[in-house]
């Protein structure tokens, strides 16, 4: 499919046309039930043309035999109702990633729920969507395998008030590991791969395919939700000739502001909402490029400009603040501190016992396995807390605590400038950054880096809030 077709047979014309007009006045009212949600997700086995017209397609692992699945859209407020069906011959689950639901919905195997037998099994997740933003959902049972054939999806929550664009776009970046004959590499789960940068691809996909393009029109107002769906690859798009400003971080509004150094950086699992004005000139193509690995710089995509433009000038209508999600706010003076401690990986001290049971990582010193949920830390209902992370290891992670979003309030010890809401945190090598929140979600939530592979190599723990 192309992205004109992908356009087109997204949704609402009218609701297009509704924003389009109000382009300009800041915030827009979204005309109500945008898009219905499927009742039902079905995980299976696909063909599809991930890599493009000139290699076959590739076997994958879809929800409703697509990559990514079906892009949830709801609204703030409204319930979510999903009966998920395994068709695959894998037990499953699904995780919904940063919507801060009940723990027993939080899809998380031999902890909140059994998991979902292959060949045939259900399982019906229902749940409030208390905040807006960009979320997404994926299995939690054999991550690295289950995420990096394909099971993936955006969930999109909107906000009654909406910043008024001319279109509201998700582009899920996805990673893969192919053969020549564009065949997934089954490799999964080696040692290499845990005990460094994690399972990094060699094809990039937007929206389950390598594009050479996505099209725009000079003038028109964007807001494009990027999700980092990848096992292990760190994206920092650069959107050339373009200005974006970061409106929403992990689903969560942010002061809307230009990103360090020009680059979009998004680690695995994590989101960013951008307003992007298409500023260029008509006919033209302007690459996107993606230089976070930096002898690696590739070209995601070209932004291509239709031969006319939707209007003369971009809509320059003030930009209103969106309005926050529900999060109560930490009381820092009175907040109680923990410190996290991640280690391990290779030039890192890796423990030797683990290597030999396949351990690369340690929480605390130590590597904790896949189903070992004994909690590190219990902490009260309702009390908020400080903890700091210390990355004491030479790789990059980005850190997921399930049911909370935190702020991220310090990183080597400098105040951050936006205090940004996340629920996944990346840490660069060897940084400390410190996350404040209330603990106000009962349950056992995972606690994790989402590297898938270092997230099952002792890189993952459990916190109790009760
Ligand atoms: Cu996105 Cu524990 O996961
Ligand atoms: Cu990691």
């Amino acid at each position: 499919m192309t992205i004109d077709q992908q356009v087109r047979d997204y949704a609402l014309t009218r609701r297009d046309f509704l924003l389009a007009t109000a382009a300009g006045a800041g915030l827009a009212l979204l005309p109500s039930a945008a898009t219905a949600a499927p009742g039902r997700l079905r995980a299976r086995e696909a063909n599809v043309a991930l890599a493009g017209a000139a290699y076959p397609q590739t076997g994958v692992w879809g929800y409703e035999g697509s990559v990514p699945g079906p892009e949830l859209r709801f609204r703030q407020g409204e319930r979510l109702k999903i009966e998920v069906e395994n068709l695959l011959s894998a037990d499953t689950t699904v995780h919904f990633h940063g919507i801060r639901l009940p723990n027993a919905m939080d899809g998380v195997p031999e902890l909140t729920q059994a998991p979902i037998a292959a060949r045939g099994g259900k399982f019906v997740y229902e749940f409030a969507l208390p905040d807006a933003g960009t979320y997404w959902y994926h299995p939690h049972l054999g991550s690295p395998e289950q995420v990096g054939r394909g099971l993936y999806g955006a969930l999109v929550v909107e906000e009654a008030m909406a910043p008024a664009v001319d279109r509201d776009r998700v582009w899920v970046l996805g990673d893969w590991r192919l053969d020549r004959e564009a065949r997934i590499v089954g490799d999964f789960g080696n040692f290499m791969d845990a005990s460094h940068a994690g399972r990094i691809g060699n094809t990039v996909t937007v929206n389950g395919a390598v594009r050479e393009t996505f099209e725009v029109r000079a003038g028109e107002r964007l807001r494009l939700r990027l999700v980092n769906a990848a096992n292990a690859r760190i994206f920092g798009l650069d959107f050339r000739g373009h200005d974006p400003l970061v409106i929403a971080l992990d689903g969560h509004p942010v002061e809307p502001h230009r990103p360090e150094g020009g680059r979009v950086v998004l680690g695995p699992a994590m989101r960013a909402d951008l307003l992007l004005d298409a500023t260029g000139e008509p006919g033209r193509a302007y690459p996107v490029v993606d230089d976070f690995y930096r002898q690696r710089a590739y070209r995601l995509l070209d932004l291509r400009y239709a031969k006319d433009a939707l209007r003369g000038a971009p809509a320059r209508g003030g930009l209103a603040r969106m309005r926050p999600n529900t999060m109560p706010e930490p009381e820092l003076e009175r907040a109680e501190r923990h410190r996290v401690v991640f280690g391990g990986g290779m030039m890192g001290g890796m423990p030797m016992m683990g290597m030999m049971r396949g351990a690369a990582w340690t929480v605390n010193g130590a590597p904790i396995r896949e189903h070992d949920h004994h909690p590190i830390l219990t902490l009260g209902l309702g009390r908020s807390y400080v903890l700091e992370f210390v990355n004491d290891t030479q790789w990059h992670h980005p850190i997921h605590l399930h049911g909370h979003a935190f702020r991220v309030i310090a990183r080597n010890g400098r105040a951050t400038r936006y205090r940004e809401w996340l629920d996944t945190v990346l840490l660069a090598p060897r940084e400390r950054a410190e996350i404040a929140f209330v603990a106000d979600n009962p349950g056992d939530w995972m606690f994790h880096c989402h590297v898938l592979e270092h997230q099952v190599s002792g890189m993952m723990a459990v916190i109790r809030v009760a």
